[in-house]
């Protein structure tokens, strides 16, 4: 079984990417091929398979050699985990169109095309398994993160879409939510005691009082690529502590 991880050198893709690779080759691909390079070392190291490929997730052609690369150097790719994103604060007066570009052509689009370039021989073989990477964010809204809540509501109202249109077909396609996960996007651009302070704020919004770790998030991508979930598509699962409850 073969599946790929976008943005899979770091943070929750690299979490994914260390758990499925105890039952899968796993392509990690992210536009940090060094990092992507480095993992898929360690992985190969420790007796799994790994590969690692360059991708921009929200150029159609790179995405597409991701796909072309990984179907004849790996083989029939049969899950896909498209989680590459990243977040910037803005209040809404100082947003450009070029940040929103930048967060719809990574987030949105890059969601589009990665599952677009993957169906096709997921249908061939009428079975395969999506999850995307929305947040909780996509359905509670948060000051100075227009565009990010903006991007993650619509990559899960593009996961019904192609739920619905695939499903059918014998490709479940889901959704993930969550919550303030201990990863560097958290860290970035954050001294340790500005993070720290950041983190306790986070957390007050969590019941369960703490940040989750990128291992909790992979458990349920995990779960969801895999035939336990069998009768699980179209949804949005929150492993998140408890942050939104709907
Ligand atoms: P991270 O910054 O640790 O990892 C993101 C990875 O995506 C990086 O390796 C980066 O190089 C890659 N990437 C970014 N843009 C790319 C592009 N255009 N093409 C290819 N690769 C690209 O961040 P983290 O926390 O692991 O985030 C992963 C996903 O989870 C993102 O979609 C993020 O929005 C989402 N998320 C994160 C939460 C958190 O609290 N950490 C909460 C909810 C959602």
């Amino acid at each position: 079984m073969n599946v790929i991880v976008t943005g899979g050198a770091s943070g929750i893709g690299e979490g994914a990417a260390r758990r499925l690779a105890r039952r899968m080759h796993v392509v990690i691909a992210d536009r940090n091929f060094a990092g992507a390079k480095k993992l898929a070392d360690e992985l190969n190291g420790a007796g799994h398979k790994a590969s690692a490929v360059e991708v921009d997730v929200s150029s159609k052609a790179s995405v597409t050699g991701m796909v072309d690369w990984a179907q004849k150097n790996v083989g029939d790719i049969h899950a896909l985990f498209a989680n590459a994103g990243f977040n910037r604060r803005a209040p809404i007066e100082q947003i450009t169109v070029e940040d929103w570009d930048a967060m719809m052509n990574t987030h949105v689009k890059g969601v589009f095309l990665c599952n677009q370039a993957v169906l096709p021989g997921m249908l061939a073989r009428g079975k395969g398994a999506i999850v995307n990477t929305s947040s909780d964010f996509a359905v509670m809204g948060v000051a100075n993160l227009a565009t990010y809540c903006a991007a993650k509501a619509a990559i899960y109202s593009l996961t019904k879409s192609i739920a619905q249109e695939f499903t059918p077909r014998g490709v479940r396609v889901n959704a993930i939510g969550p919550g303030p996960i201990d990863t560097p996007i958290l860290r970035q651009g954050r001294s340790d005691e500005v993070f720290a302070e950041h983190a306790r704020r986070l957390t007050r919004l969590v019941p369960l009082g703490r940040l989750g770790t990128a291992d909790e998030v992979a458990v349920t991508v995990d779960f969801l690529l895999s035939e336990k979930s069998s009768f699980i598509s179209g949804q949005l699962i929150h492993p998140n502590g408890g942050q939104l409850m709907w």
